[in-house]
């Protein structure tokens, strides 16, 4: 029998491209730990995060490749994602965290909060940890949409810290001003209590490890998004729009906004892409494309405007567990899936191909 060699299973990995990277897994460094045993063969792919939209393709290809050579009579491959990309910083606020992601807009009303709800709820499925801040804490409305009522418990981490330990829902940890506050108790807003509250909402909250913090972002240019990239490096922002033209304008303030932060904080804040919400109704659609075109940035997706998903938020079950099979929900893993892949890419060309592509094996 052919002795197989662990050479002849990286030449043929070198075949399986990842889409997005544009690259071959052995030259990203994404294979690990191959096992040959007679005519078995083992291995693990290890992808940059779980919500990789080809994985599935990627394992059929990988095995594939395998059982072609001589010698091999089974394959097992093993899909995993990195548990960090970022090397572990106590000084850093949020060391467990490995992408931040804010979701902003121009104005209130368009979605902001019904996209980032369900977009986190999209990203856990796909087995990634994630976090959602509510840090509009103009209008908190996380607890509502995710039907939360109960209060945070604290904890003493192993440093001797207190923390308050985010509630879950619909498998993300959430947090908000809105769980913390007694109901309908009004706050009067002064300049630095929005910076101060944002960051205790980061810092003062046990987050453990994740993959993904989503911030749902008041509307507007103001302190929390000042706040919010001057405490952690953000992998980028989503800009939610509705597909209006007078909508334009207004998301555009939103970019410059952070295009003048990346350019102050001297920490590159990337923008994402923009987001189409209530899609198709009677401001038709094509307004979200036409602005990330004029904003020279990607465009990520639309979500329908469509009954069901205000009615699911009303209910405080996100629509994608409300009806999960139904086309809405379908729109918000598409979006997760692009949003995903848009930030592995970025990292990638941030971290550059020698973080990345350790030697394989
Ligand atoms: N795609 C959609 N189709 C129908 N209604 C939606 C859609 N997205 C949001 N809504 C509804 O619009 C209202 C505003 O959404 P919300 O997420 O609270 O906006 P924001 O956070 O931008 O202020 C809510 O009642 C919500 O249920
Ligand atoms: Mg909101």
């Amino acid at each position: 029998m052919a002795e197989i060699r662990q050479e002849q299973i990286l030449d043929a990995l070198r075949t399986v491209q990842d889409p997005d990277l544009g690259k071959d897994i052995v030259s990203l460094g994404f294979v690990k730990d191959i096992r040959i045993c007679g005519g078995n063969v083992a291995l693990t792919i290890e992808l940059t995060t779980p919500a990789c939209p080809v994985k599935d393709q990627m394992k059929a290809q990988a095995e594939q490749q395998i059982r072609a050579l001589p010698g091999v009579e089974q394959v097992h491959v093993d899909m995993t994602a990195q548990v960090r990309s970022r090397k572990l910083d106590p000084r850093e606020l949020l060391p467990g965290v490995r992408h931040v992601i804010a979701i902003a807009s121009g104005k209130g009303g368009v979605g902001k909060s019904t996209v980032a709800v369900n977009l986190a709820v999209a990203l856990a499925e796909t087995g990634a940890q994630v976090g959602l801040l509510d840090a509009d804490i103009y209008g908190p409305s996380l607890p509502l949409m995710l039907g939360l009522h109960d209060r945070p418990q604290l904890t003493t981490t192993e440093t001797g810290e207190k923390k308050i330990v985010p509630l879950e829902a619909c498998g993300v940890r959430v947090m908000s001003l809105g769980l913390l506050l007694d109901e309908n108790r009004a706050v009067i807003w002064r300049g630095p209590m929005v910076a101060g509250t944002v960051r205790q909402l980061l810092a003062d909250v046990d987050w453990g490890e994740l993959d993904y913090l989503l911030v749902d972002l008041p509307p507007g240019t103001g302190d929390a998004p000042l706040t919010l990239a001057q405490m952690v490096p953000l992998s980028g922002v989503v800009v939610v729009m509705t597909p209006q033209q007078v909508a334009q304008d207004i998301a555009y303030k939103s970019v410059l906004m952070f295009r003048t932060l990346s350019a102050s904080t001297e920490r590159k804040i990337p923008i994402l892409g923009v987001v189409e919400n209530m899609s198709g109704g009677v401001f038709g659609s094509g307004g979200g494309e036409r602005a990330a075109i004029r904003f020279g940035v990607p465009f990520l997706g639309h979500i329908p405007l469509d009954a069901t998903i205000a009615e699911s938020g009303d209910a405080g079950v996100p629509a994608i567990v409300n009806a999960p099979d139904a086309p809405q929900a379908q729109a918000f893993r598409t979006l997760a899936r692009v949003l995903a892949a848009r930030v592995s890419v970025l990292q990638y060309r941030t971290a550059g191909a020698d973080t990345l592509a350790t030697t394989p094996v």
